[in-house]
């Protein structure tokens, strides 16, 4: 028999989206559902981002799952840039007033956000298979799931599909509804894990004729690096023999610096595109992060993008359930696109002045180094790469609507916040 549950917001997907979406939806009295067709074990140890923007950090910290963030993360002042042998710092401090990123990872986040969640007694389905949407276009649309064989159906108000670029949610808007504005990239990032201490104090984006390389971080003894490579390459053709090569490779400067090597514990292949749909709405249902708009990682956008949607969804929703008005709503893609198109512009900006493209003979290169050495010695230059970087303040709804929930909470001591 089928089971029915009741709920005012259904929210699919467990990734940061869905996760903070609940959250905030709590915090303003609303109740949601979080489906989730992953395992919590799975959702907690995917390894994927790592940078936060100065915006998300206070987002997450005013209400009230930034504790272990703040203590745990690290923050960094600047990046650096290097090619054609040398090494240049873009100093995020002077050049943003003062502005900084916080290497944290998504999976630290996500997990955050689930004890938060258990915390508040809210529920979260793992492994919810076969999950669908229906009747998105009436006042009362529903979601129907599987759990260990039982057949669910969620009566709800709304439906935010925030089930990233491959989910279900998107894929139900009925053709034509919505544009799809894409870009399919021929690059691919081989990312791994490396138990060692920092190579660098802060990340070195890598710009080679054999193509990108990041060295990035998580703790004091694990290492985030990526080797730009073929985006249907086979990992097992990537030894560790290889991967050590081509980094010292793609590294290499004339300066005094040494990659710290270490065992290598986790490697996976990732593709890129970049994507856009527009409206991010269609009836009752509201897509939210990857499930909107996907951005190439070069710029460490695509997280922070997620949150930010949220921030703005949640404060519309609670508009209608407090009010009855859904003009909030109804502007929820005009108030996210402008920082999702920004997004865009500078990751592909990022990616293109930083990777080996497809077809790029001598000219072309030569431009490459021409714009980033541009970009390292005019002020105005660093200072753009910098502000994009760190990232851009909330849209006005979602800070009024933060600073109205600070002035009515105190966040306790389990992380978990308290009106
Ligand atoms: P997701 O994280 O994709 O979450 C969607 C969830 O929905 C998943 O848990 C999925 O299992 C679930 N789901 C999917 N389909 C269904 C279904 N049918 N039913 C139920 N559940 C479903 N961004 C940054 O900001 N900074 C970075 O440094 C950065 N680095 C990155 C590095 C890499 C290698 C990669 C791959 C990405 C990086 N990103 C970065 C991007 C960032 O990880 C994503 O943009 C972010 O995860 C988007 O969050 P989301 O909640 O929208 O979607
Ligand atoms: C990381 C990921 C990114 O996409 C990036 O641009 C910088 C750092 C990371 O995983 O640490």
């Amino acid at each position: 028999m089928t089971r029915t549950i009741h709920t005012q917001v259904a929210i699919i997907g467990a990734g940061p989206a869905g996760l903070l979406l609940s959250h905030l939806l709590h915090f303003r009295g609303i109740e949601s559902i979080v489906l989730e067709v992953r395992s919590r074990a799975a959702v907690e140890s995917t390894v994927r981002a790592g940078v936060l923007e100065q915006a998300t950090v206070d987002l997450l910290t005013i209400c009230g799952v930034g504790e272990r963030l703040l203590r745990e993360g690290h923050v960094h002042h600047g990046i650096n840039l290097r090619f054609a042998g040398q090494t240049h710092r873009i100093d995020f401090e002077r050049l943003t007033n003062g502005r900084a990123i916080t290497i944290y990872a998504q999976h630290e986040v996500l997990r955050d956000l689930i004890q938060a969640a258990n915390h508040a007694g809210r529920e979260i389905i793992f492994e919810a298979h076969d999950v669908q949407v229906h009747d998105i276009d009436t006042s009362q649309p529903r979601v129907t799931f599987t759990q260990d064989g039982q057949p669910t159906e969620v009566h709800c108000d709304f439906v935010a599909g925030c089930d990233g670029f491959h989910g279900v949610c998107r894929p139900s808007i009925p053709a034509g509804a919505i544009d799809c504005h894409q870009c399919q990239l021929q690059i691919g990032w081989l990312g791994m894990l490396v138990e060692a201490a920092p190579s660098s104090k802060e990340l070195i984006y890598a710009r080679h004729e054999r193509g990108f390389a990041l060295v990035s971080t998580r703790t004091p003894h694990i290492q985030r690096l990526y080797l730009q490579c073929e985006p249907h390459d086979d990992v097992a053709a990537w030894t560790d023999e290889r991967i050590w090569s081509e980094l010292r490779i793609r590294l290499e400067t004339r300066e005094d610096w040494q990659l710290i090597q270490g065992r290598i514990f986790q490697k996976c292949i990732v593709t890129m595109r970049s994507f856009v749909a527009d409206p991010m709405q269609y009836g009752r249902l509201y897509l939210a992060g990857d499930a909107a708009h996907i951005v190439p990682p070069t710029g460490a956008k695509g997280l922070n993008l997620a949150l930010a949607d949220v921030s703005v969804l949640a404060p519309a929703l609670a508009e209608f359930f407090e009010t009855g008005r859904s003009d909030s709503l109804e502007h929820y893609s005009e108030t996210c696109l402008p920082r999702v198109w920004r997004a865009q512009r500078f990751s592909a900006w990022m990616t293109t002045a930083l990777h080996r493209l497809p077809g790029m003979e001598d000219y072309k290169s030569r431009l490459q180094i021409a714009e980033l050495e541009y970009v390292v010695h005019s002020q105005a230059a660093s200072a753009s790469l910098a502000e994009n970087y760190v990232g851009f303040p909330l849209p006005a709804v979602a800070q009024a609507s933060l600073a109205a929930g600070r002035s009515k909470t105190h966040v306790c001591g389990t992380g978990s916040t308290c009106t």
